[in-house]
């Protein structure tokens, strides 16, 4: 109880959310009626029920399916707006989100609709929480980099409201080098650049995000750690890495969440971070996440401390606004 209470108090910011992900079953329920799409499900309880998964891509065929309610403006924007709510009570002072525009786009839905729902949400949020936040438009690396490339042209009239750009959905046979042209232009427009890699996949995977997509930090990263030179390269770097603990226990990328590497990676002096992914598939949001590892682990105060701190040092805040954080 006392964790529970130092955690909630601490300032923190969540760098690693999809808000496709933040979508809580009664919401499903709510937008499939408004907007006449079936799903397959009787009950917010047979949804929670489809939740178990062997594998990233277990998740990834239920989450495709589960956003196919969205498609108003007002849509996007009540999703979004109920996520910061969340993020609001866990005491999350900035907030940088992932968006998968080609799940929209494919089924029909406009580039804008999507940006203008999202971002009137995240202004709203500032005004009356005083959260901050950044957005980054992620590539589905299943899909071609020809269809990236177009997804990047569609984002052109929008990147006043767009920080950065990532790399997310089936990671094994994906690998960064698929995408390496599209990275350097989004880089060139000056965008943020990160990227997926070692959740599912190997090592390899983390380099290539470093050499070839020049990424600003690494999403996951778990399987850095099998690479000692590797893991010395992001702490010599100070690359941050999102880490999610109940995502890893959920797509069972972990055992056991006494299992989980979040230790090591902060002994080994990594910029390790603690987030949620996708708070309503895998079981809680970014205070449970702290909640779940410290619990496995027997987090210290310090270390939980480094976390939060590691979550505002590892954001695309400018140094200003980092400061005032730290
Ligand atoms: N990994 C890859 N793709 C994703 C994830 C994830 O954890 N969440 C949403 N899309
Ligand atoms: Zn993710």
């Amino acid at each position: 109880a006392e964790r529970t209470a130092f955690i909630a108090g601490l300032p923190k910011a969540e760098l690693h959310l999809h808000i496709e992900g933040s979508l809580e079953p009664e919401l499903m329920f709510e937008l499939a009626q408004r907007n006449g799409v079936a799903i397959p499900f009787a009950s917010v309880e047979e949804v929670r029920a489809a939740y178990a998964f062997a594998n990233l891509q277990d998740f990834l065929d239920i989450y495709y399916q589960g956003m196919g309610v969205l498609h108003t403006e007002q849509d996007f924007h009540d999703l979004t707006a109920a996520y910061l709510a969340r993020a609001h009570a866990d005491h999350v002072r900035h907030v940088e989100i992932f968006f998968d525009p080609q799940g929209h786009t494919v089924r029909g839905i406009a580039f804008g609709t999507v940006i203008a729902g999202i971002t009137r949400a995240l202004d709203e949020a500032e005004t009356r929480h005083g959260i901050t936040s950044k957005l980054i438009m992620c590539f589905l690396r299943h899909l071609s980099e020809a269809d990236a490339e177009a997804t990047l042209d569609e984002a052109l009239p929008y990147l006043d409201r767009i920080d950065g750009v990532g790399l997310d959905s089936s990671e094994v046979g994906h690998p960064p080098s698929k995408f390496q042209r599209v990275f350097a232009r989004a880089r060139s427009l000056g965008l943020k650049i990160v990227a997926h890699a070692g959740e599912e996949g190997p090592p390899a995977y983390v380099h290539e995000a470093l050499d070839l997509l020049k990424v600003d930090r690494i999403d996951h990263g778990n399987r850095s750690l099998e690479d000692p030179a590797l893991t010395r390269r992001l702490a010599a770097e100070g690359i941050c890495l999102t880490v999610c603990p109940l995502s890893n226990l959920k797509l069972c990328v972990v055992d056991d969440l006494a299992a989980h590497p979040l230790r090591v990676m902060l002994g080994a002096g990594l910029v390790a971070t603690v987030n949620s992914d996708d708070p309503s598939y895998f079981g809680g949001y970014v205070n449970a996440n702290y909640q779940a590892i410290a619990d496995a682990l027997d987090l210290s105060r310090a270390e939980l401390i480094t976390l939060a701190r590691n979550s505002f040092t590892g954001s695309f805040l400018d140094d200003e606004a980092k400061a005032r954080h730290l």
